[in-house]
């Protein structure tokens, strides 16, 4: 008996006379959210297959036998509905699973032994099914955890093993999943600095498409492991069947759509194995990296919200709180302050109505003090020219001025011109005998040794000791991996194929270990922009910054996109001077997730600080409705010349619709129809008042009516964009 069985997990082994069809050993296994499942069958031959992934079946048990009919014999060179495809035996495509045994054979079998689910609360239950080679002692557990209410699927691998010695896995992904339809847009991304997550819509076609990084630290720099999968035609907002798949790891990954000979699709994602040959000692086990996913019948945007709801409630860190506004001195100084120019940053924030002042790059070293990004990183000593009185002064004044303060780090890198590299070269990453290649003058530190967690963990331990009311901490990653060597891999013994996940392991210890002492602090994930973002690392995160490219204009499109698989309280939007678009602009997309400004305060003109003053005030009330409401995307960008998109409380009496123009050419009026709404309740009635208006201009549109949803969410409202209106932000409230 379980003495407090609310701690306990309910154990339901479901080896299962429910699932139990016709022959003793088939074995039916339905992962089931509340309207779609994913179910398992055994065949004669033990062998674990995908029969079914789509809507929820009325009662899987009565369709298993059915299910079987999909199954393939062995006439067609191999199952290929297996959801972990072994290799070297009699599957002939692409494994999810290739490893050499200890006695150098490199054949695996993976057959079915059982299953149980767990049931963790009301909405969690997780499944976890074992698999063993009949000839070797390695098995293969496949986990399941399904999050009902919110339709999300997490799934990872352990693997295992009891042979004499280590084994050697060239392959182990975290997923294989198997479909049938008539046929499968990939919706994807790719990009580069400044253009991150531009999309790609292509329809698949026989043999492999591949998604994939090998740029070790800063992985997502060019694409990242994130896609959309819709079925048979192509998803609309709210029409079609589709997929969303992310993987939940902050390194190199490789996602293969593999097409097979009859048009069933195989999707296999994980870690890439890449040069990641990974050597597993006897009863050590291996847990691969999340595969994060949601299917719906209704659309990309519904599948989007059940991804929002999941990752507010289950994965961002503090996901369903709060955030704070910032002032950040990036653009505004760069490297060049001192602490007078910061006191006065401070004023300048408090003035604005901002939470915090958070500062950036350039505060730190001395020997080779941070003036430029070509010196310093590693040497986190406040630099003593431009801080004499060091980071604890600038927090007492920034008390005194009314406002919090944060730091920049970027504790995984090192300049070679810095003592830390002088004193410990050993510490890098880099090829002893071959000249060292940088990425913007600079070297990761390598995360697979425990002595560089310590001095990475220490970095973020000082500054918290030494300044406990440290308030948020922008966390970044400038460089990719190049010369991927360890020398303390070397010095253990362990092969350099190791370093990739070591050091993604590393950092998520590191990340840990900041956590468990300070876990709430805000954190910002940053990566030269965008080049790092997964749910995996956001389990330590509370925000991501999305991109270093703060034009409005583009931000729109990046923002969108970010969209489908980040819910906008971890957008970290900031209004710069990076573009000439006008201020309002600027600040009404940052407003579409967590606004923070990079601006010369005192260069705003009257009216422009006015303005942003109310836009904060007005952020204040509607951030609710943005971080925590349901988003509805109206119109895409990249069909017409503006963005339409609205967020909706889940009451459904409080809303706020962005509208922006997203070309130059229209002067006067762009958009002649009226644009539908949705997420509102078609029996309220709302007012619709335009808000972030800029000193001087008035509304076109009348203030005193009021729609009812059902007139909003059929008819529609004009937003009157032009290019003197080219941003207009609504803000709808239920009128009793
Ligand atoms: C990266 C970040 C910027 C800024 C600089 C500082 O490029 O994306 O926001 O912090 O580093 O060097």
């Amino acid at each position: 008996m379980f003495k407090k069985p609310q701690l306990f997990i309910l154990l339901i082994v479901a080896t299962c006379s429910n699932y139990l069809v016709q022959a003793q050993q088939m074995v039916t296994i339905p992962i089931e959210t509340a309207k779609n499942s994913l179910v398992l069958q055994t065949d004669k031959d033990n062998r674990l297959g995908i029969v079914h992934f789509g809507k929820k079946l009325i009662k899987t048990a009565d369709n298993a036998i059915i299910a079987q009919e999909f199954r393939y014999n062995d006439s067609n060179a191999g199952i290929y509905n297996s959801p972990y495809t072994p290799s070297g035996t009699w599957s002939l495509v692409e494994p999810a699973i290739q490893i050499t045994h200890a006695d150098g054979n490199n054949s695996l079998e993976l057959k079915y032994v059982s299953h149980q689910t767990v049931k963790i609360d009301d909405n969690v239950t997780q499944t976890n099914i074992l698999l063993k080679d009949p000839a070797y002692p390695v098995e293969v557990t496949l986990c399941y955890k399904v999050y009902a209410k919110e339709n999300v699927i997490e799934q990872w691998s352990l693997i295992k093993h009891q042979e004499k010695k280590n084994i050697l896995m060239q392959k182990y992904a975290s997923a294989n999943m198997y479909f049938s339809a008539d046929n499968y847009v990939l919706h994807h991304y790719h990009g580069g600095w400044g253009e991150e997550m531009k999309p790609e819509e292509t329809l698949l076609t026989a043999g492999i498409k591949t998604l994939d990084s090998k740029l070790g630290t800063r992985a997502n720099l060019f694409q990242p492991p994130t896609f959309m999968l819709s079925f048979d035609r192509q998803a609309t907002e709210d029409e079609g069947k589709v997929m969303l798949g992310t993987l939940a790891w902050s390194g190199n990954f490789k996602i293969d759509f593999e097409m097979d000979s009859y048009h069933n699709l195989r999707v296999l994602a994980g870690i890439n194995p890449h040069a990641s040959e990974y050597s597993l000692a006897p009863n050590q086990e291996f847990k691969t990296p999340s595969f994060i996913s949601t299917f719906s019948e209704n659309g990309k945007g519904e599948a989007s919200r059940n991804m929002h709801n999941w990752a507010r409630k289950y994965r961002i860190l503090d996901g369903e709180g709060s955030r704070l506004t910032l002032l950040n001195n990036w653009e505004a100084t760069y490297f060049d302050f001192d602490e007078q120019k910061l006191t006065g940053l401070f004023k300048d924030g408090k003035k604005l109505g901002v939470d915090l002042f958070l500062l950036d790059d350039g505060w730190f070293a001395n020997k080779y003090p941070r003036n430029g990004d070509v010196a310093g990183l590693g040497d986190w000593q406040e630099n003593r020219k431009k801080l004499p009185n060091g980071i604890g002064y600038l927090m007492k004044e920034a008390t005194k001025a009314g406002i919090k303060f944060g730091i920049w780090v970027e504790p995984e890198m090192v300049n070679p011109k810095s003592e830390l590299y002088e004193q410990h070269k050993d510490w890098v990453i880099r090829e002893p005998e071959r000249p060292e290649h940088y990425f913007r003058n600079q070297l990761p530190l390598d995360l697979s040794n425990p002595e560089v967690q310590d001095f990475v963990f220490g970095v973020l331990d000082n500054l918290f000791t030494k300044n406990p009311d440290l308030a948020f901490i922008k966390w970044d990653c400038n460089a990719v991996t190049y010369n991927a060597h360890s020398m303390y891999l070397l010095k253990q013994g362990l092969p350099q194929t190791h370093l990739y996940v070591e050091y993604v392991k590393g950092l998520y210890k590191v990340l840990e270990r900041i956590r468990a002492k300070f876990p709430k602090v805000p954190m910002m994930l940053c990566s030269g922009g965008g080049g790092r973002v997964d749910y995996e690392a956001l389990k330590y995160f509370t925000e991501f910054w999305l991109s270093d490219n703060t034009d409005p204009l583009e931000r729109v499109f990046i923002q969108w996109e970010n969209s489908y698989f980040y819910p906008a309280i971890a957008h970290c939007n900031h209004i710069t001077d990076w573009s000439k678009v006008g201020l309002k602009y600027r600040t009404d997309v940052a407003m579409m997730g967590k606004m923070g400004y990079d601006i010369v305060v005192s260069q705003l003109t009257e009216k422009e600080l006015k303005f942003s003053q109310k836009a904060l005030e007005n952020y204040k009330r509607i951030n609710p409705v943005i971080w925590k409401g349901d988003l509805y995307r109206l119109q895409n960008p990249w069909d017409k010349p503006f963005a339409s998109l609205v967020f909706s409380n889940e009451n459904q009496d409080h809303a706020v619709m962005f509208n922006y123009l997203t070309t130059n050419r229209f002067d006067t009026g762009y958009n002649p129809t009226p644009i539908k709404l949705k997420g509102l309740s078609p029996n309220k009635k709302y007012s619709v008042k335009e808000i972030n208006l800029f000193p001087g201009t008035t509304s076109s549109l009348k203030s005193d009516l009021v729609y009812s949803g059902d007139y909003l969410m059929n008819i529609g409202i004009n937003p009157e964009l032009s290019g003197r209106r080219s941003s207009v932000i609504l803000e709808l409230n239920e009128v009793k």
